[in-house]
């Protein structure tokens, strides 16, 4: 009964100020916390089962905005001795600023080694002269991060500033982005790519790129950016059906053949 009061309370509060949510997401945190590491362990604790609904019924509000993002964080910031966490927040409206608050408290949790951030169909790249993620550089275990950023407004100097971020995190080797239905065009992608050859730890790489405005060019720029990723060895890239002429795709898929270390690589069209 508890439970089921305080979630109608939060979805009251949301609904309204983001302050109040702030404040009973403290209260929970105190109340239950916790090692968010359910996705991946038994459900036996009543907290954890508790806690698991709370995040699940935060994925379904579309009504998180920069301020609500920027809580989260500093909620989540008070837990550092999270190690994983996965944090689906789609359909929401979240912005830059917000990731960046978000991040921002992720930071302090030092010991995190895998992170997912669920944050599609959110406005985040407006703005783009705020950080990002560049704060995630503190956590120095972190090895695995996914973000999932389609369908925001990235355009290509979010891209860009996306990628300056990602390069300091030089301790990531699996890397999952998707950043597909965002205007990014060619010019973000080789931007981005550069960033992206700053992870000279990256093995793994799963990148989604489609219907982001970009041709053949970008794809091939990609490719160079990449080459520079010393340890990259496993790449699974999504283009969609931005280059559609067959000989334009053997044309990039030579291109990415030609990549040293790469064990496994895949292209979808
Ligand atoms: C995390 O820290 C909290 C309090 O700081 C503690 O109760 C909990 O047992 C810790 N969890 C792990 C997995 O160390
Ligand atoms: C990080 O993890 C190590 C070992 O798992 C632990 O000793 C340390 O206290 C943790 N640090 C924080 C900030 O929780
Ligand atoms: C990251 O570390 C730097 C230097 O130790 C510190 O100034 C900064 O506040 C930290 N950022 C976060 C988000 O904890
Ligand atoms: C990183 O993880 C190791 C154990 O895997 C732990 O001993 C260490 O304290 C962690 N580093 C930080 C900065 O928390
Ligand atoms: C790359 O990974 C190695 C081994 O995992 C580690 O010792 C090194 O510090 C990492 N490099 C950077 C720049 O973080
Ligand atoms: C990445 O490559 C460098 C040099 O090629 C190497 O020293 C380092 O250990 C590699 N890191 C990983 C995680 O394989
Ligand atoms: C490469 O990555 C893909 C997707 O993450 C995975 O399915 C595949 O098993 C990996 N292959 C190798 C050889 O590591």
């Amino acid at each position: 009964m508890e439970f089921v009061y305080l979630l109608i309370s939060f979805f009251f509060f949301c609904q309204f100020n983001s302050f109040f949510y702030f404040q009973i997401l403290l209260f929970l945190q105190i109340d239950s916390f916790i090692n968010i590491q359910y996705f991946y362990s038994f459900f036996s604790s009543s907290q954890l089962i508790r806690y698991i609904f709370f995040l699940q019924y935060l994925k379904r509000l579309n009504q998180i905005d920069n301020e609500g993002a920027s809580g989260l964080g500093s909620a989540l910031g008070k837990c550092t001795n999270l190690s994983k966490l996965e944090l689906h927040l789609n359909g929401n409206e979240i912005g830059s600023k917000g990731i960046s608050g978000l991040t921002s408290g992720l930071g302090k949790c030092t010991n995190l080694s895998k992170l997912t951030l669920g944050l599609q169909g959110n406005q985040i790249g407006d703005g783009y002269e705020s950080v990002l993620v560049s704060d995630l550089r503190n956590c120095t275990n972190l090895s695995n991060l996914e973000l999932e950023l389609r369908n925001n407004q990235f355009d290509k100097y979010a891209a860009q500033d996306l990628g300056f971020d990602l390069g300091k995190l030089t301790n990531i080797k699996k890397l999952k982005l998707e950043l597909g239905r965002n205007y990014i065009e060619d010019e973000g992608v080789q931007w981005l790519s550069c960033g992206l050859g700053e992870c000279i730890n990256l093995t793994n790489l799963v990148l989604d790129l489609g219907e982001t405005d970009i041709s053949i060019e970008g794809a091939l720029q990609l490719a160079y950016g990449l080459g520079i990723c010393a340890n990259l060895s496993n790449l699974t890239l999504y283009l969609g059906d931005q280059i559609q002429k067959s000989q334009d795709q053997f044309k990039v898929k030579s291109k990415y053949l030609k990549l040293k270390r790469l064990i496994f690589l895949e292209i979808e069209w």
